[in-house]
Order: C-alpha cells, then sequence, then structure tokens
C-alpha cells in the first residue's frame, strides 16, 4: 500500500530532493517563491505519498496568500517522481489535498500552470488575478472550493502577512481537524496514464 502524510520537518530533505530532481535548476529563483518567503507553509495540507518501500514517490505544498486582499491557497509546488509519472499518483495528491484543503475550510485555490493538466481537477483561467512579473496571465488558474468564493476576487497576489489566515476566511466556521495519514491503494492499471515528457505542468 502507498501512504499520503501530511509533511512534517523530518520529510523536508526528502521532499527537497524529489523537488530538485523533478525541476529545473534554480527553482526558488521564481517569482511564485517571492510569496512564499518567510511564510509558513500550511501545515496540515503539505502531503507526502510513500510507496510500499517508505520512499517519497510524490509531495504537494500549500502557502497561504492574497489575491486582492482575499485569502487565498497558492497550490505548488506538485511533483511526482519521475520513474512513476504517469500512474494517477499526481491526480491522487491533488484530489486528497484539495479534499483536506475543503473539509478545513478554505474557499478558494491558486496556481501557475498549465490548463491542460489542471483543468481536470476543475481549475480555470483567472483573467483578473496578477501574478508578480514574469508570469504567463494564461497559465494564472484558480479554483473554487466553496461555491462563488473567487466571484468579486481579482487583483495582484501579495504575500500573506496575517498570522491566522484561517481566521479571516469567511468559511473559517467549516474547519474541522487535519486528517491525518491514511493508506491509499496505487491506482489501478487501467486507470494508469503514460508518463510525458517536460516538466512544466505548473510553475512552482
Ligand atoms: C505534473 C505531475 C505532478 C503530474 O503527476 P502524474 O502522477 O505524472 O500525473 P497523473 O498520472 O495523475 O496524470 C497523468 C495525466 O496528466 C497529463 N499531464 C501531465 N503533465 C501534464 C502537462 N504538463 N500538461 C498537460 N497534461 C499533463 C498526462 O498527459 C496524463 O494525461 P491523461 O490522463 O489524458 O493520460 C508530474 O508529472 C510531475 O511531477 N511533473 C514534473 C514536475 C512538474 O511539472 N510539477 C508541476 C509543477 S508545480
Amino acid at each position: 500500500m502507498y501512504e499520503i502524510c501530511p509533511e512534517t520537518p523530518a520529510d523536508e530533505y526528502e521532499v527537497e530532493a524529489l523537488y530538485d530532481l523533478c525541476f529545473a535548476p534554480g527553482r526558488t529563483a521564481l517569482s511564485s517563491y517571492r510569496l512564499r518567503d518567510g511564510v509558513p507553509k500550511v501545515a496540515e495540507l503539505c502531503l507526502v505519498l510513500r510507496d510500499p518501500s517508505n520512499i517519497v514517490v510524490a509531495a504537494i505544498r500549500f502557502w497561504p496568500v492574497r489575491v486582492g486582499g482575499h485569502a487565498t491557497l497558492l497550490l505548488g509546488p506538485i511533483a511526482v517522481h519521475p520513474t512513476a509519472q504517469g500512474e494517477g499518483l499526481g491526480g491522487m495528491l491533488m484530489r486528497d489535498s484539495l479534499a483536506r484543503a475543503a473539509s478545513i475550510g478554505w474557499g478558494r485555490v491558486l496556481l501557475v500552470g498549465d490548463a491542460p493538466y489542471y483543468s481536470r481537477f476543475g481549475f480555470i483561467k483567472l483573467p483578473g488575478v496578477e501574478m508578480p512579473p514574469p508570469t504567463n496571465p494564461d497559465r494564472i488558474l484558480g479554483l473554487e472550493l466553496h461555491p462563488g468564493a473567487w466571484v468579486d476576487v481579482a487583483g495582484p497576489v501579495t504575500r500573506e502577512r496575517s498570522p491566522n489566515a484561517l481566521a479571516a476566511m469567511a468559511h473559517a466556521e467549516t474547519i474541522t481537524p487535519a486528517e491525518p495519514c491514511k493508506e491509499v491503494a496505487k491506482p489501478q492499471d487501467d486507470e494508469a496514464r503514460p508518463a510525458i515528457a517536460g516538466n512544466s505542468a505548473a510553475d512552482h
């Protein structure tokens, strides 16, 4: 069985090594990283997926940001080990983390990435949202975890400066305890996807 767990400090080295493997050198120089500098991750949504040998084969992280002043989740980076790509693991981690995000009260999610990939999870272009330059506007995508969460939310994306972003959210009253580790079955072979080349699904 595979296991999905919230990332702990002990996982840091393996997760960073996975990201270094999957992304081009200098990934942390991207402008999206300036939104993360000095801001704590959303710990309960940063997940690692371990294979039956206890190796980290996939990881996803989230940070809080503001869009036009509204608390928003920034998704990414997400990466799956090159030897395990196209097997459905990335999709599994996306869906699991987004379900956890909804269950703890987040309403809207933002990412910068390939619409052809992220549209399968419900992400659509956000024409009124401005990431720090240089960012291709066609790659700025959003998902509503709560109906209407992106309505009238636009403007520049900025760092989260509030120590408690959740408290500022409209649906904070729905917060429930974070889900711990859980065992998951590997997606069935007949659901497996062919591996894809390149590493540009999302900026990170
Ligand atoms: C992008 C990534 C996370 C997807 O995870 P995965 O486990 O390989 O993907 P899944 O097996 O769940 O899904 C495979 C499907 O996604 C598609 N896909 C993957 N990357 C894509 C991309 N950049 N653009 C369009 N489609 C893409 C595949 O073609 C396949 O499509 P299909 O369902 O029509 O056959 C993984 O390939 C990866 O780590 N890539 C390198 C790092 C990266 O780009 N990360 C995202 C930036 S934050």
